[in-house]
């Protein structure tokens, strides 16, 4: 997969800018606050439909502008796209691809383009709340499943609905019983996708695992085992997906990860939706005393062992680093093993958080022809073996000032 071309219009900072590319690693260099970042985000939102740094489509078109414009040129292994995706600061979108329309904006932009961002902000993976892992997740699985969008939509919608039922219990006069009746209802809409995404979820990360896995044992010289394990609401059937581990058992540090049979998701969806519908019946008081859906996929989370100890609590911020790299790579592969294309390689900033081996590590572990784009503020961090042959766009205040090819 290579992106070929990249015009933006109104977007962040940019009124309108375009670059070409014919290398395989391009470089944006620029002094803070210039727009190498919102670069990638705009190469990123082309593979997964949403910003990972933005709350808003209006945050993303530049100020007092209606709507922003990013076009792309791609290359796939048998096809070229012309991407034009528009997006409005009302939250609409519309969608060209080869200039035919497209009904669903987000629905139909994924699954054209593959991309992995890697960036100083995904060091709070491992740290940072239960959201942030979660989001990870999405954005891989939304490149990777063209149903799990969807599913991800009805799903909202339907939590949304529920938390304005609880939220408005009181005030809404209905007994209890018919109250609870009307919580079923749109419980049991969360059942049907919330399990499917369960499902999705859990089948992932049983293929990305071992991956992970492989990657932490070279970067740690053998000397490290990383697990990712799915922390659930639901309290999952061990014939799902052995993966997963109840509240006690991560109290009390009660992994015992070697001894735990392989996983089997696909065949007990029905397991999967009876536990989903008995979590929800008995938390129909504690939802609605906080006025919130509690159970769920939306509540879930995704930890990170090292050597069966949480990352959380106790890996150094090197192993932090490490843990990351490994996700990342593994990321990588993941999408090119299930999409046949390899994805475009979008690295904001992050050489400065690695040192020379992990550097080196990335850089020996990467696949011969991806197209890598690396924002910077300077050189000096990059190893000199990525640099050689690189193309460098410098930017300043949203305007491409120098194209040059390194020489290094
Ligand atoms: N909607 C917008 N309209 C206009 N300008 C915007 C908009 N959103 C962000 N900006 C501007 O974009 C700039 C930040 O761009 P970006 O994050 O890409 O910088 P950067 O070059 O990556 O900086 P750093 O090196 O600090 O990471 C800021 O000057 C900010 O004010
Ligand atoms: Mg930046």
């Amino acid at each position: 997969m290579f992106l070929k071309k990249l015009k933006l219009v109104n977007y962040r900072n940019y009124l309108d800018f375009e670059g070409k590319f014919d290398h395989l690693k391009t470089i944006i260099i620029g002094q803070n606050a210039q727009g190498k970042t919102n670069i990638l985000e705009a190469i990123n939102i082309l593979a997964t439909a949403h910003s990972n740094r933005a709350e808003r489509d209006n945050d993303l078109v530049y100020w007092n502008k209606e709507h922003a414009l990013i076009f792309a040129t791609v290359q796939t292994q048998n096809s070229n796209l012309e991407i034009a995706l528009q997006i409005n600061t009302t939250g609409r979108r519309k969608l060209k691809i080869n200039d035919v329309p497209k009904k669903a904006p987000q629905a139909d932009l994924l699954g054209n383009f593959f991309a992995v961002m890697f960036s100083c902000e995904d060091m709070y993976l491992i740290k940072g709340s239960p959201s942030i892992r979660r989001n990870w997740i999405d954005s891989v699985l939304f490149q990777l499943d063209s149903k799990y969008h969807r599913l991800t939509q009805d799903y909202q919608k339907s939590t949304t609905q529920k938390n304005s039922l609880l939220k408005q219990s009181f005030e809404s006069g209905l007994s209890r019983k018919a109250l609870k009746e009307q919580v079923e209802i749109w419980n049991n809409q969360i059942i049907n996708s919330g399990s499917e995404i369960l499902a999705t979820r859990l089948k992932f990360l049983e293929d990305i695992r071992p991956i992970t896995r492989d990657f932490q044992k070279n970067i740690s010289k053998q000397n490290e085992n990383l697990d990712l394990i799915y922390k659930s609401t639901v309290q999952l059937p061990d014939c799902v997906i052995a993966r997963s581990f109840s509240d006690e058992a991560i109290s009390q540090k009660q992994y015992r990860s070697n001894e735990i049979a392989s996983p089997s998701v696909r065949n007990d969806k029905e397991t999967l939706k009876s536990r989903f519908k008995k979590a929800l019946d008995e938390s129909f008081e504690a939802e609605l005393a906080r006025g919130q859906s509690l159970i769920g996929p939306h509540r879930d989370d995704l930890l990170f062992l090292i050597n069966d100890k949480e990352a959380k609590s106790f890996a150094s911020q090197g192993q932090q680093r490490s843990i990351v790299l490994a996700l990342k790579l593994a990321e990588l592969k993941i999408i090119e093993k299930r999409r046949g294309e390899i994805p475009v390689l979008l690295l904001d900033d992050v050489f400065a958080e690695l040192d020379e081996s992990r550097q080196d590590f990335l850089l020996h572990n990467l696949p011969k022809d991806i197209q890598t784009f690396l924002t910077t503020t300077h050189l000096s961090g990059i190893q000199k073996e990525f640099l050689r042959g690189a193309q460098i766009l410098e930017i300043r205040n949203g305007q491409l000032v120098e194209s040059a090819e390194c020489g290094v």
